[in-house]
């Protein structure tokens, strides 16, 4: 019931309060689409940015990719930290060249087959490239869900991830709202990730400009310090 306000709500957010001129939603083409959810993983958007418009440059597409030295792609990727990504990035094209015939799988549940892909960012690339209805629960969206829904525990933690996937399944837009809706999933996939960078933040939340606010747990009960429970140490 609390799930099902979350779309159409965070949809119309997203329109008119969202980000929507990042360097890679001006594009359907999947292989921007994966580098930039990749490089998003662990960076800040600012960050990404300029590393991503140069990586572009040296690689425009996934076969130029495939084709290219790791020596480069680690070049390339200096200073962004998480180096597995980059190593991850380069064996992915290749499969995409070799087992995909050169073009992206078509779905989350095949995206999810590739080195580096997890659920989540399976997700997110499916639901931008295909409008595929499909869950993302990266760490800025546990915590929105974690506040929103009240839950409990370290939401690192494998009984509270089960318990906040299937509370990010129920929270999907309906079918038929995507059906009338063509870009629905992409905006509600974009706006649970922008609600998170700059609504929902880590401290300091501003709940004010929320607009899940008059059905969000954590605002009710008072708990928005304290959700998501921190982890134990
Ligand atoms: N973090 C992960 N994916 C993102 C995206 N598409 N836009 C902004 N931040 C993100």
């Amino acid at each position: 019931d609390q799930a099902l306000k979350i779309a159409p709500t965070l949809i119309r957010w997203q329109r008119s309060a969202g980000r929507n001129h990042l360097p890679w939603q001006n594009t359907a083409d999947p292989y921007r689409i994966w580098l930039s959810e990749i490089m998003l993983q662990q960076t800040q958007v600012a960050t990404v940015i300029p590393y991503y418009q140069r990586f572009l440059e040296r690689f425009p597409d996934v076969i130029s990719l495939a084709h290219g030295s790791l020596d480069e792609v680690m070049a390339l990727w200096a200073g962004l930290g998480y180096y597995s990504r980059a190593k991850n990035l380069h064996a992915c094209a290749k499969r995409i060249e070799q087992d995909w015939q050169g073009s992206f799988p078509p779905d989350s549940r095949s995206l999810e087959t590739l080195p580096g892909i997890g659920r989540s960012t399976a997700a997110a690339i499916a639901a931008f490239c295909y409008g595929e209805r499909a869950a993302i629960l990266d760490g800025n969206v546990r915590r929105v869900f974690c506040r929103f829904f009240g839950i409990e525990g370290d939401p690192g933690s494998r009984q509270t991830l089960l318990e906040l996937w299937a509370l990010a399944e129920l929270a999907l837009p309906s079918s038929s709202f995507i059906e009338t809706q063509p870009d629905g999933m992409r905006r509600y996939t974009q706006g649970l990730m922008d609600l998170g960078a700059t609504v929902c933040t880590r401290s300091r939340p501003d709940c004010q400009s929320c607009p899940l606010r008059t059905d969000c747990t954590a605002v009710a009960t008072g708990r928005t310090d304290s959700l998501p429970t921190p982890k134990k140490r």
